[in-house]
């Protein structure tokens, strides 16, 4: 499968809703957290095999600012599990050149992921090759309200003129556009929900959409680039029609 990847046409940003965990963990007769835990080797699969194919941003959703609201045993599992997951793979992760950025309220985080993690960046941030881009206590609305705060500010204090506000002043000051991450070309989402959650609400008003009923946890290499094949064969057309596409000039 992997040769039939049109090299030349990978997406730069892949942004991935991971879902699916807990039914997956469900239909082996185990609990939540069960899932949660294999998600973690679905994560290290499709990060080697963005990083092979020359993804420069992998955006994956890892916790929602919808999650706190879950059972509080499942989410100190998931922030458990985050920080145990960072520590084994931190070396790892700069070893194969990958830098690691998050966006969200990290702020909300209990304070040992915020350790754990701030030293994954820190040591990471030289990296060029793959950028990996965990969305911990995310939500597009949180990130777009607290951008508008920021202009808001820049605005009162005279920094920015509000007429001079269009598309990509607003997006710079974005978590994605402080970061300098670019829009996802492909959203993927596992387990067959055909909704956002939330996710990169701004960035993804162009992006094209995967959907697969696998379940995040069996989501490996093969699943991945069925992906890529499918954002291959999607004509992208920005709102022009076909022929205007198929012009030479
Ligand atoms: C995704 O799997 C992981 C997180 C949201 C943290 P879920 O835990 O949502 O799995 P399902 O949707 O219940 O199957
Ligand atoms: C979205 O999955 C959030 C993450 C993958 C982290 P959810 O399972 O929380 O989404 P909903 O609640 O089903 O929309
Ligand atoms: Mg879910």
């Amino acid at each position: 499968m992997k040769q039939e990847i049109d090299k030349s046409n990978i997406p730069a940003h892949i942004a991935i809703i991971m879902d699916g965990n807990g039914r997956w963990a469900k239909k082996n007769g185990s609990m939540r957290v069960k899932g949660h835990q294999h998600g973690v080797k679905s994560v290290r699969e499709v990060t080697e095999a963005a990083g092979e194919l020359g993804v420069k941003y992998l955006t994956m959703y890892a916790f929602s600012t919808e999650n706190w609201s879950r059972p509080e045993y499942e989410v100190t599992a998931l922030m458990h599990l985050l920080v145990s997951t960072i520590r084994k793979e931190a070396r790892n992760l700069n070893k194969n050149n990958i830098k690691l950025m998050a966006i969200g309220n990290v702020e909300s985080l209990p304070s040992v992921c915020q350790k754990e993690l701030n030293e994954a960046i820190k040591l990471t941030k030289d990296n060029t090759g793959l950028n990996l881009v965990l969305a911990l206590s995310y939500s597009g609305r949180w990130e777009i309200v607290n951008a508008t705060k920021k202009i808001a500010e820049d605005v009162k204090a005279g920094k920015i003129d509000a007429d001079k506000l269009d598309d990509n002043l607003f997006a710079s000051y974005l978590e994605t556009g402080v970061k300098g991450i670019p829009d996802p070309e492909l959203m993927i989402r596992t387990s067959g929900e055909m909704r956002i959650s939330n996710y990169l609400l701004w960035q993804i008003a162009y992006s094209e959409l995967y959907i697969t009923d696998t379940l995040w946890p069996d989501f490996n290499k093969e699943e991945f680039n069925k992906a890529i094949l499918s954002y291959q064969q999607r004509e992208r057309r920005f709102g022009k029609t076909s022929e205007q596409l198929s012009k030479v000039n």
